[in-house]
C-alpha cells in the first residue's frame, strides 16, 4: 500500500480526530484494548494549537484517509493535562544519555496510533522516524510514557524502536514505564 507521510495542516484535523476515536480509551471497542489504546483525549482546538503552534502532528495517509499519526510537542504544550503536568515535575531527577533532563534539552512523545489494517506492516518504524527527525533539530531527548497494561506498544517501541525505560511511575492507579530515546540516533 502506498502511504504518505508528512506533517499534518488543519485539513487532516478530522481525519485524526476520528482515528483517536476508535482507540482511545473512553471510545475503544472492548476487543481492540488488549492491541493497544490511547490515555489522552483531545479537542480540536489541542490540535489546531499542536498543528500550528508545535509543527508537531505527523500523520501517515493512504488514499487521502489518516491511517496513522504521531503527535510530539513541547513540554509548555502539555503542561495542562495532569499526567504531564506530574512528569514536567519529575523531570529534573532523570538523566538520560548523559543530561538532566529539563522541559528545554527535551520533548514529550505521542501519543502514536496505527490503524489495526496498517499495524506490523513497518508504519511503526517510518512515521516514529519521521516525527523523530523532525523534533531532532529542536530536542536531544524524546521522552514518553506507556501504560504497563499496553504490552503491544511497549514491546513496540523497547524492541523495535529501541526506547529505553529510565523508570516507572504509578498515577492514579495506573502503573506506567517512563521511557526516552536519543533523538540523533
Ligand atoms: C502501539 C502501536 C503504535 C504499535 O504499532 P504496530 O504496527 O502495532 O507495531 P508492530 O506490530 O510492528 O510491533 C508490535 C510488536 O508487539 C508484538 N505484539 C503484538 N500484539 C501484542 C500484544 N497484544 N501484546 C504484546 N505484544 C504484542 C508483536 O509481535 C510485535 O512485535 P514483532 O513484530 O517483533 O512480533 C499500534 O499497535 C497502535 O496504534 N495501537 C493502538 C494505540 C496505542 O496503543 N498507541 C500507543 C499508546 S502508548
Amino acid at each position: 500500500m502506498e502511504l504518505e507521510f508528512k506533517l499534518a495542516s488543519l485539513e487532516d484535523i478530522d481525519g485524526v480526530l476520528a482515528l483517536h476515536r476508535k482507540y482511545q480509551l473512553a471510545t475503544i471497542a472492548e476487543e481492540d484494548k488488549p492491541d493497544g489504546f490511547v490515555t489522552t483525549a483531545f479537542t480540536r482546538e489541542q490540535l489546531t494549537q499542536l498543528i500550528e503552534q508545535e509543527q508537531g502532528l505527523t500523520v501517515a495517509t493512504h488514499e487521502g484517509q489518516v491511517v496513522a499519526y504521531v503527535m510530539a510537542a513541547s513540554w509548555q504544550f502539555w503542561s495542562g493535562w495532569p499526567i504531564f503536568a506530574y512528569m514536567i515535575a519529575q523531570l529534573p531527577t532523570l538523566t538520560y544519555a548523559g543530561r538532566q533532563l529539563s522541559t528545554t534539552n527535551s520533548y514529550q512523545y505521542g501519543p502514536i496510533c496505527i490503524d489495526k489494517p496498517h499495524r506490523g506492516s513497518g508504519v511503526l518504524e517510518r512515521i516514529f522516524d519521521f516525527s523523530r527527525a523532525q523534533m531532532a533539530v529542536r530536542y536531544p531527548v524524546l521522552v514518553t510514557f506507556i501504560n504497563r497494561i499496553n504490552t503491544r506498544s511497549y514491546a513496540a517501541h523497547t524492541q523495535k524502536l529501541g526506547l529505553e525505560v529510565i523508570r516507572e511511575f504509578e498515577l492514579n492507579g495506573n502503573q506506567y514505564y517512563e521511557l526516552a530515546y536519543d533523538t540523533s540516533k
